[in-house]
């Protein structure tokens, strides 16, 4: 019963434990296992899916700290509701109607990170088997998230412009209970909805009666333009919306948001009930306060201009160094540049190549919920430094070239 599947490294105590099938499930991939040598200073890594240190701000945040300990006091560290900070609520309520969607503070639930929003929607959600409707590629955390409650995930197809909602047909759609969408700067392609397929997307979702679920932690890490109006513009009736603050503010405070109708935030808090009480009662109270002040108004914007010139560097050195025949998406924010190569080069085979010349990136397979191809690669340019990025992909070229040729 306890054999490993393909792909799964079980420890060997593993098999004395009485698991349930959900955590037998949870496999450890060999993908993360070559990935832990990313850890070593001398490996330039595109694997990392963390936002640049040098972006969080940890000044503003140790006197927010400081500021909340000394004027709310013990109430800062007591359990609080689980619905989250109502400040914090209101602000996020009031951010969303400024961008045209008329939200009140009760249409909005704080979690501690998306991340934890996608686990709580897959608890609402999915019974075994049933229907999941995912972009292809996808977020591989959602697909983790998700897969604990064993959906039958189907693939929407893509093309540049993300999803292709006309694919949206009867038997793909019918009986899904929900579309896991991330419509700014894709996680992994950084590719972008346009409006119309925005569009499009809320009328299938409305044809044929399935839930919208909005990811979008990078929507403001634009580099030129703002993105189009969020999918929950278009249907604010059937839309979840998440939202994080890992990557404007700091991921190691834990908390993002998800917004959503008020029947269905009332479903969301009871399972958050069951599952943690509540975000953390002083991150969410330091959050706020530097979210009210003034430094967002400088501080994303430097973030923004920080990651558009990393991103121009990788594109240029992509540009001089890589095989012609490879294609690449050119984000318009976000932090992830995706590859594809031509022929039938396998990445997870070229992960280790690179790794002897010392870099790292992540192979396309896992983010793929079917019928996986092998000759993508997701790369990430914010935490590495430009010269790096320059070297790296100089090198990265060379494995490429030596390996499809
Ligand atoms: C698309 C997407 N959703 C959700 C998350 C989780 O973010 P967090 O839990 O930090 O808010 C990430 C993190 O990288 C992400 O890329």
């Amino acid at each position: 019963v306890n054999a490993p599947q393909k792909g799964t490294l079980l420890r060997s105590t593993e098999g004395a434990m009485p698991l349930a099938g959900r955590a037998r499930d949870a496999r450890s991939s060999a993908i993360r296992e070559i990935l832990k040598v990313t850890l070593r200073p001398e490996v330039i890594s595109f694997a990392g899916g963390l936002p640049a240190p040098e972006s969080f701000p940890v000044e503003a945040l140790r006197q927010a700290f400081d500021k909340v300990l000394r004027e709310v006091g013990p109430g800062s560290l007591q359990y609080s509701t689980t619905e989250g900070h109502p400040a914090l609520r209101e602000w996020v309520a009031a951010r969303e109607t400024a961008r045209g969607v008329p939200t009140s503070a009760d249409e909005v639930l704080i979690v501690s990170g998306s991340q934890q929003g996608l686990d709580l929607i897959g608890k609402a959600f999915i019974d075994e088997a049933a229907p999941v409707l995912v972009e292809s590629p996808s977020y591989l955390g959602a697909l983790q998230a998700f897969g604990q409650f064993a959906p039958t995930f189907r693939a929407i197809p893509t093309d540049a412009d993300g999803l292709l909602p006309q694919a949206l047909d009867a038997p793909l759609a019918r009986g899904a209970r929900f579309a896991y969408v991330m419509p700014n700067f894709q996680n992994p392609t950084g590719r972008t909805l346009t409006s119309e397929r925005r569009i499009e997307l809320a009328a299938a979702a409305r044809e044929h009666d399935f839930w919208l679920v909005e990811d979008d932690p990078y929507g403001d890490l634009w580099y030129r333009a703002a993105p189009p109006p969020s999918l929950r513009a278009f249907a604010p009736e059937r839309t979840l919306r998440l939202g994080s603050f890992s990557k404007i503010l700091a991921p190691g405070l834990r908390i993002g948001f998800i917004v959503a109708p008020r029947p269905m935030i009332d479903v969301l808090i009871r399972l958050k009930q069951a599952t943690d009480l509540h975000t953390a009662t002083i991150s969410q109270r330091a959050a706020f306060e530097v979210l009210s002040g003034n430094l967002m108004a400088d501080h994303l914007p430097a973030v923004r201009q920080r990651y558009a010139a990393q991103c121009s560097v990788m594109l240029e050195a992509l540009e001089q160094h890589f095989p012609r025949d490879a294609v690449w998406t050119r984000p318009l924010g976000g932090m992830f540049i995706w590859v594809e190569l031509a022929g039938k080069v396998d990445t997870t085979a070229l992960l280790a190549r690179a790794i002897e010349r010392q870099i790292a990136f992540v192979p396309g397979e896992p983010f793929f919920a079917n019928d996986a191809p092998r000759n993508c690669l997701r790369l990430s340019f914010v935490t590495v430094p430009p010269e790096s990025i320059r070297a790296g992909i100089a090198t990265l070229g060379e494995v490429v070239r030596a390996t499809t040729t």
